[in-house]
């Protein structure tokens, strides 16, 4: 039991850092690794499900029952619309792909490319709530690891976990200064502007010109576009789970 909720708490936080990474293409200097990653979390949210198919299953045949609890049909409704918005993302993104799959479409879509936007918001947004819906589960998790079962520290994985994190804030700052974008795999916009000018034109000019009312993706440093979002996430959480707590409380009194 511990080793299963182990796999499925590595990939529910590799998920939730891939994620927020998506949510700037400029990440990590451009497209090749928004593509490929979005197209990776599209299978992982797959295993995600896999790995909870009893729960699918199960509250599937039930949805109509009235023992059926309502934080429960509440989570279907909501991975329902996460599954939707999800599959939105990639489609709209496998459509627009300029890498990946470069022929699909010719030229900009600018409607698709804002549909794209739309759903990764609303995505991120359920992913928020999802998460404060399993907060009880993942400190539960974290407890059982970083604690013995006399309730003291366990310092082995303590220590197992900073460097671990190190290694992982080191990597990230070292992929966002050293990875270079091949040329062939700029926009095809932004190498045109850049040989007609001669010149090299840094990504955010090229949106600039574009999209003048979108220039909005700040800092596309990994490292805060993760605390961004998490913070972001923490917004959500912290209210949604006081929220769920309460109705919780109400519903044991009740009983
Ligand atoms: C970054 C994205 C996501 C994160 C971080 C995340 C996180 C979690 C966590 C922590 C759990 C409870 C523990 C577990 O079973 O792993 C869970 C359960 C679940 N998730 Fe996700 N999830 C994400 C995306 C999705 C998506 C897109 C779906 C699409 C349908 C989904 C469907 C489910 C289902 C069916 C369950 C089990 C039932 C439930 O209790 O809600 N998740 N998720
Ligand atoms: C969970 C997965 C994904 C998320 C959260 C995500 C999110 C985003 C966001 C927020 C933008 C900026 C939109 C804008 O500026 O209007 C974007 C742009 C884009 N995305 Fe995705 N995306 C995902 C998956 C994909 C996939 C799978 C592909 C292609 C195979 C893709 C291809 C693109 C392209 C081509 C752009 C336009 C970038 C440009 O022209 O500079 N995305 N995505």
């Amino acid at each position: 039991m511990l080793k299963k909720n182990m796999v499925k708490i590595i990939l529910d936080v590799s998920m939730a850092v891939t994620f927020v990474l998506l949510m700037n293409p400029r990440v990590f200097n451009g497209l090749p690794f928004h593509e490929v990653a979005g197209l990776v979390i599209g299978v992982a949210v797959l295993v995600h499900i896999a790995l909870n198919y009893k729960w699918v299953v199960n509250t599937t045949k039930k949805i109509f029952d009235r023992s059926l609890s309502g934080k429960t049909r509440f989570s279907f409704l909501l991975n329902v619309l996460l599954l939707l918005s999800m599959s939105g993302i990639i489609v709209t993104g496998i459509l627009i792909s300029k890498v990946v799959f470069p022929h699909l479409l010719s030229g900009e879509n600018h409607a698709l490319r804002e549909i794209h936007d739309v759903f990764s918001k609303l995505t991120l947004l359920l992913v928020g709530v999802h998460i404060a819906l399993h907060w009880q589960w993942i400190m539960g998790v974290f407890r059982k690891m970083f604690k013995t079962k006399e309730g003291n520290w366990n310092k082995k994985v303590i220590v197992t976990s900073v460097l671990i994190l190190a290694l992982f804030v080191g990597s990230m700052q070292w992929l966002a200064t050293n990875v270079k974008v091949d040329e062939a795999f700029k926009p095809k916009f932004e190498q045109k502007v850049a040989q007609a000018s001669g010149t090299f034109t840094p990504p955010g000019k090229f949106r600039e010109r574009e999209f003048p009312h979108k220039e909005h993706h700040g800092n596309s440093h990994p490292l805060l576009v993760i605390l961004g979002h998490f913070t972001f996430w923490a917004v959500v959480i912290v209210p949604v789970y006081y929220i769920e707590k309460r109705m919780r409380h109400k519903r044991q009194v009740r009983v």
